[in-house]
């Protein structure tokens, strides 16, 4: 099972050497991972310090893990920043974390776009502040036709509001005439969902030891796998991922029917 994606290595010393990220097989990787990240406040406060302090080192943590998946050339990224749920904590944290997503577009977007990744935000971005706004709105346009790693990140997200927003929009087209109700189907729900460009989810990631979804891509999530770390995510790195995909690649995908695994 290791052979399968952990591609075989040329020479003994080099098996003993070569971390686990080096030996990840290409051929086997899944085609969408979603991560919640989660743990930048334990993080913090277990060393002694602030909140906000995790808060930066996540970031860190989140461009170490978007390399990663640049250099497995990975189809679809997708990222858990900010839930629907987050306005819950006080406000200077809420400021906070708006100030950070904005120096991180302002910081990072020229190299994802060298590094040809597709940016796109998921979630009621309409509620933001116009100035985070127009960053989310320049970075999705500059990276539009970027053909590499398709990477998604949920600010003000909710899986239930997506999907009442997705109804909303059924709605209002049974209301003009343009839909039957009984020509719904999962397909045609699924276009109408933030996420309808991206392949289902095939990998939940969850750092920090809980093991919940949070709201986060609820129906995406329907037949993904799970998979999940005490390492909480300022500490997450490629080798992590890494043991992720290992683990990943054990797994008996079955979705409903009969073993697929000799
Ligand atoms: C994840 O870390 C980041 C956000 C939810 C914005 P947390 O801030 O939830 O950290 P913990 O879970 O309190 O340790
Ligand atoms: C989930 O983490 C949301 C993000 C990672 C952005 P939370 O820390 O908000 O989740 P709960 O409150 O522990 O469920
Ligand atoms: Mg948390």
């Amino acid at each position: 099972m290791w052979k399968k994606i952990f591609g075989k290595s040329e020479n003994a010393n080099e098996e003993n050497s070569a971390s686990l990220f080096e030996q990840v097989n290409k051929d086997c990787l899944p085609r969408h991972i979603a991560i919640i990240m989660d743990g930048n406040g334990r993080w913090a406060t277990g060393k002694g310090m602030m909140r906000s302090v995790g808060h930066t080192a996540g970031v860190k943590a989140l461009k170490r893990t978007l390399k990663a998946a640049i250099a497995l050339n990975l189809e679809a990224m997708t990222v858990y920043a900010f839930s629907t749920e987050n306005w819950k904590r006080p406000a200077a944290e809420v400021e906070f974390l708006m100030k950070l997503f904005s120096e991180y577009l302002e910081k990072e977007i020229a190299e994802m776009d060298s590094d040809n990744v597709r940016i796109k935000f998921i979630g009621r971005v309409d509620e933001l502040s116009p100035g985070l706004k127009k960053q989310i709105a320049d970075a999705e346009q500059r990276t539009a036709n970027n053909t590499g790693v398709k990477f998604t990140v949920g600010v003000n997200y909710g899986g239930q509001d997506e999907m009442v927003r997705a109804v909303q929009s059924l709605a209002q087209d049974v209301k003009n005439g343009s839909l039957e109700p009984e020509n719904i189907d999962s397909k045609l729900l699924e276009s109408r969902l933030d996420t309808k460009e991206l392949p289902p989810v095939d990998l939940v990631i969850r750092t920090s030891g809980d093991m919940r979804l949070s709201n986060f891509l609820i129906w995406q999530t329907a037949y993904a796998e799970f998979w999940f770390t005490d390492t909480n995510w300022p500490d997450f790195d490629k080798e992590k991922l890494a043991e992720a995909l290992l683990d990943y690649s054990q797994r008996d995908r079955r979705f409903g029917g009969l073993n697929t695994k000799k």
